[in-house]
């Protein structure tokens, strides 16, 4: 697992775009996993920036997303569709027939999940999968458990996550409670991972995620035995690494 440190959350955001990019110029018909949350904003500021500026071109880029609320629909402010069409697909030269996220709607769920799987796979996998962590170490939404599930399925959140998740939504009764999610499986298929993190909260978990033992509770420990990836972080989110 490679480390780097940034200064502060607007370094640790281009530094995470310079990877994309870079995985971009090697192969411009590149496949994307991404994230939503609050910590890959930074990042997507900056490649919409360096879109703009033509030094990334994402028309042969397809992307998937990691996860999705169920039972919101595309159009909801809050709905992980929407972010990314607001964060980024909407200001970048993408064919946004190329970008996927789950359908938290799917009258079907179980064939949704299948086909999401089938679909990474088709496109030979992901080349580069973009991961924020969760207080508790979830990584897309894995959730801390006795086992942990391979493949995209549906999951439900565990309190401190719909927690977490309160502060988008008017109220508490309005936060989903179960998600759609890419599983363990999917995520370590991934040809590179950078993970990021930023901030106090998540200065704990940092260091968990290093203490070089693999944890179904804290599911990202797990990405230890992934043969290439990168933890970017801020000094803050740092601060208790030993
Ligand atoms: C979101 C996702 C989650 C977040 C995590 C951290 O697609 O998969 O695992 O990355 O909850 O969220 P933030 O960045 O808001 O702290």
């Amino acid at each position: 697992m490679k480390m780097i440190v940034a200064r502060d959350y607007e370094e640790l955001s281009k530094k995470a775009a310079d990877k994309i990019v870079q995985v971009i110029e090697n192969k411009p018909n590149a496949v994307l996993g991404l994230a939503t949350g609050s910590t890959p904003v930074g990042m997507y500021k900056q490649l919409v920036a360096y879109n703009k500026d033509k030094l990334v071109d994402f028309s042969y880029v397809t992307t998937f997303n990691l996860d999705e609320y169920l039972g919101i629909p595309a159009e909801h402010p809050q709905s992980y569709q929407y972010f990314m069409k607001d964060n980024l697909f909407n200001h970048i030269n993408i064919d946004q027939s190329k970008t996927h996220v789950p359908n938290g709607m799917a009258e079907d769920i179980e064939l949704e999940c299948k086909t999401y799987d089938e679909m990474i796979r088709a496109h030979g996998g992901i080349d580069i999968q973009v991961l924020g962590i969760g207080n508790n170490g979830h990584i897309g939404f894995n959730e801390p458990d006795d086992e942990l599930i391979v493949g995209t399925h549906v999951t439900s959140l565990t309190q401190d996550t719909i927690k977490a998740n309160a502060r988008f939504f008017d109220s508490m009764d309005e936060v989903p409670t179960k998600a759609i999610t890419m599983g363990l499986g999917d995520i370590m298929k991934a040809k590179e991972i950078i993970l990021i993190a930023s901030g106090e909260a998540k200065a704990d978990i940092i260091s968990k995620l290093l203490a070089g033992k693999i944890d179904t509770q804290v599911p990202a420990s797990l990405l230890q035995v992934h043969p290439n990836v990168t933890v970017i972080v801020d000094e803050v989110a740092a601060k208790l690494i030993k």
